[in-house]
């Protein structure tokens, strides 16, 4: 039975990781909306602790941590944000809203993680095929998951001689609460569900002890929206 911290736990990516990983092991279920992680708690066994958080603040990450207690075996670094902006109309605000909780928030939970994280433990890092692509609007937030797959790389180096696996999940247009509510049904219909995000962030915890899958992208079979 594995420990398994997962961000972002309340909906989407996450809810489906939690939902795939439940059986078996125990979960600890992070997110800001502690009413929809709640309801990802009832309707699963296996929930260890549910931490109602804002990831943005050192407080959050404190408290995040704090719940792995003494060890953990997995940490899901899924929680994000998304929004749109033109390069001219890119803010400080705007900057630092995405890169506190698509960046910041990640490496500062795994660093505060690491201590408690056990030999044959998993870091899956969520990022994005916006990492590889140029989407006009998306600059703030390929940056981000850029910088994500950087950061990513490095860690997999340093924590490879304690046994720890690094693996990055890129997901591409998925269908979650993440798109905006004008997101048409058609387009929906295109997207990769979250369920099949989830299968492949089970994937990559479920590797053969000898085997690391450094990077899995998941991609609409229909092709790119
Ligand atoms: N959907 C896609 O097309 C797609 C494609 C590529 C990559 N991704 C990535 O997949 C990951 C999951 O996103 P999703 O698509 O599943 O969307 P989602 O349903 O909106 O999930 C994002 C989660 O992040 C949590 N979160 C946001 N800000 C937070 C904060 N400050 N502190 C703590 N938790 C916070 C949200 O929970 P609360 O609001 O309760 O805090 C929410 O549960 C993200 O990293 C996203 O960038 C998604």
């Amino acid at each position: 039975m594995a420990t398994i911290l997962i961000t972002g736990a309340g909906s989407g990516i996450g809810a489906a990781c939690a939902r795939r990983l439940a059986p078996g092991n125990r979960l600890i279920l992070v997110g800001r909306d502690a009413r929809r992680l709640a309801a990802v708690q009832a309707a699963l066994p296996g929930v260890h602790a549910v931490v109602s958080a804002d990831l943005a603040t050192p407080a959050g990450i404190s408290a995040a941590a704090a719940a792995a207690g003494d060890g953990l075996d997995v940490l899901i670094n899924n929680a994000g944000a998304f929004r749109l902006a033109a390069c001219e109309a890119i803010d400080a605000g705007h900057l630092d809203a995405l890169w506190r909780i698509n960046v910041a928030a990640p490496m500062l939970l795994t660093a505060a993680c690491l201590p408690r994280l056990r030999a044959g433990g998993v870091v899956v890092n969520v990022s994005s095929t916006a990492a590889d692509n140029a989407f006009t609007g998306c600059a703030a937030y390929t940056a981000c998951k850029c910088a994500i797959e950087g950061w990513s790389r490095v860690l997999r180096e340093e924590l490879r001689p304690r046994g720890i696996r690094v693996s990055v999940v890129a997901p591409g247009a998925t269908d979650t609460p993440i798109w905006s509510a004008a997101t048409t049904a058609a387009m929906r219909g295109r997207m990769v569900c979250a369920d099949d995000v989830a299968a492949a962030i089970a994937l990559a915890i479920d590797a053969p002890a000898a085997a690391s899958f450094d990077r899995i992208a998941v991609t609409p079979a229909a092709g790119p929206l």
